[in-house]
């Protein structure tokens, strides 16, 4: 099933600032790939070609990273660097639409302007701070799920309780192994009302019944417009479940969760692994760290 895909990616980054004062934070480099790469080649992995971007004033630089650069093809075709110019080619042609969203009114009214784009079919959602890594690409465990039971669809992991005011956290009943279907959920909740420690993952199954919910428009979690009070909503006429995906998330948005992500990324690839072994090790030993 290939559906569209939503790249929500017009938050300020204030975490990383000043680093992301001129560069959007999905740029910032994990090694060599910028952050936002991660999140779309693994869409493509999982089949889905047609990717959505809501990006905000400031924010050019996410638009150009995936358009053609004459200059610098011509310079690595000069210089014989060939591997080079096949990564940067690499998504040039492919179908991105650009969407502004031009007040930073929150995730869910960031998702509501794509409903003219997105149309009458299921879509997804992917926020690219979850950086995953998993043998099977999560949309594509995702979508064998959804075309099982057609019910929108959530990305969960299990998380410390005391992490549980970080995230969007629901409760209920499993249906069968990893999927539960979803009977409370609230958005960053404080402490002693989490329902349970499920934690909600950046990667989404929606449908299309979401958008009039969403064009409500009320404020939630941080005075902003939550994608999680719509799904609320969504519940009281329709089933919605949860999907504990396989595979290891890392939570790129924040500094000590990039210097994990960072570390995890280094260890899985055959050019720095070796390195990044034993830097580790030598670390572990220096007892004057
Ligand atoms: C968003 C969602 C939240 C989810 C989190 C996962 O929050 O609103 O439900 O748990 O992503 O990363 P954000 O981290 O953008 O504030």
């Amino acid at each position: 099933m290939a559906m569209k895909i939503i790249f929500p990616v017009a938050g300020v980054g204030t975490r990383f600032l000043p680093a992301t004062k001129e560069v959007p934070k999905e740029i910032l480099p994990v090694l060599d790939k910028p952050l936002i790469q991660y999140a779309v080649e693994e869409a493509a992995a999982s089949g889905l070609g047609d990717f959505i971007f809501i990006t905000a004033p400031g924010k050019e630089a996410l638009e150009k990273y995936f358009a053609p650069n004459a200059g610098l093809d011509e310079f690595l075709a000069r210089h014989g660097k060939e591997r080079l110019l096949d990564d940067v080619k690499r998504f040039y042609g492919k179908k991105i639409t650009y969407i502004r969203q031009e007040q930073a009114l929150g995730f869910g009214h960031a998702i509501s302007l794509a409903e003219a784009v997105v149309g009458d079919e299921p879509f997804a959602i992917s926020l690219p701070d979850d950086l995953i890594l998993s043998e099977r690409p999560v949309m594509t465990q995702m979508i064998e799920v959804y075309e099982k039971y057609r019910s929108p669809l959530i990305a969960f992991m299990k998380v410390p309780r005391e992490e549980a005011p970080r995230y969007g956290i629901a409760a209920g009943p499993m249906l069968e192994e990893r999927v539960f279907r979803i009977e409370q959920l609230v958005e960053k909740p404080a402490l002693a009302d989490a329902p349970s420690n499920y934690a909600v993952i950046g990667r989404y199954i929606m449908t299309p019944d979401i958008f009039p919910l969403l064009r409500r428009g009320r404020k939630g979690a941080g005075a902003e417009i939550q994608l999680t009070d719509a799904v609320v909503e969504l519940m009281k006429k329709r089933q919605v479940l949860g999907y504990f995906f396989e595979g290891r998330r890392f939570d790129a948005g924040t500094t000590l969760g990039y210097i994990e992500t960072l570390v995890h990324v280094a260890l899985r690839r055959d050019d720095t692994r070796d390195f990044t072994r034993r830097l580790l090790r030598g670390l572990v030993r220096d007892e004057k760290l």
